[in-house]
């Protein structure tokens, strides 16, 4: 199994998602929720018996080795800013998403995290390559993902679901080896 171990960066510190962040993490969902809807499904009608549901399977996920989430914790304040993590998509790649707290977003912290997770994911998931998508008008999301340095592919071939029903989405790739 993948250690579950915590991440550090300058500001951050990326817990291992488990049942014992669920309130927390119910609570930044409820407080981000209008940032949220556009793009997330389950930023509709978030209540905390489905966040300890959605703790679980994170915890499960880890577990059968297919996806490894992040709880994005303030250092300095132990405050719950959002969750960053890489699912896997076969041997050699996976894919990275996140979401910051409304309040605590366009200081850095979304390219903060994917950086921990972009040096994390060779050594601890053996994988040589990333991909990320990002709606077409989600721009704060695809600018993370060109300072992330991913490359844009192209748009997505199909319509992700959000909160407000499907949009368009672009994809992203990077090439964990040869950059
Ligand atoms: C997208 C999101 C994760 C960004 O988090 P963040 O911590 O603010 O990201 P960063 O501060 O690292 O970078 C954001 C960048 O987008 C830019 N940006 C923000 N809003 C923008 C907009 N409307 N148009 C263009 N650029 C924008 C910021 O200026 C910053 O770029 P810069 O450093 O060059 O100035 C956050 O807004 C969020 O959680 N949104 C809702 C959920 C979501 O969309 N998740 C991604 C799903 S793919």
């Amino acid at each position: 199994m993948v250690p579950l171990v915590p991440l550090e960066t300058e500001r951050l510190r990326l817990e291992p998602v488990s049942g014992g962040h669920a309130e927390a993490l119910h609570q930044a969902v409820i407080d981000s929720r209008p940032e949220l809807l556009q793009w997330m499904p389950w930023a509709r009608s978030p209540n905390l018996e489905g966040g300890r549901g959605a703790a679980a399977e994170s915890e499960a996920a880890w577990r059968d080795g297919r996806e490894f989430h992040f709880v994005v914790v303030e250092r300095s304040t132990d405050e719950v800013l959002g969750v960053a993590g890489l699912n896997r998509e076969g041997e050699s790649a996976a894919e990275l998403h996140y979401w910051i707290r409304s309040g605590h977003t366009g200081v850095g912290l979304a390219t903060e995290a994917g950086r921990a997770l972009i040096k994390w994911a060779p050594g601890a998931l053996g994988v040589s390559r990333l991909t990320l998508w990002a709606g077409r008008e989600n721009h704060a999301s695809r600018r993370v993902a060109e300072k992330l340095g991913f490359a844009h592919v192209g748009p997505l071939g199909w319509r992700p679901e959000g909160g407000l029903g499907q949009f368009d989405a672009e994809s992203y790739e990077l090439d964990l080896i040869n950059t």
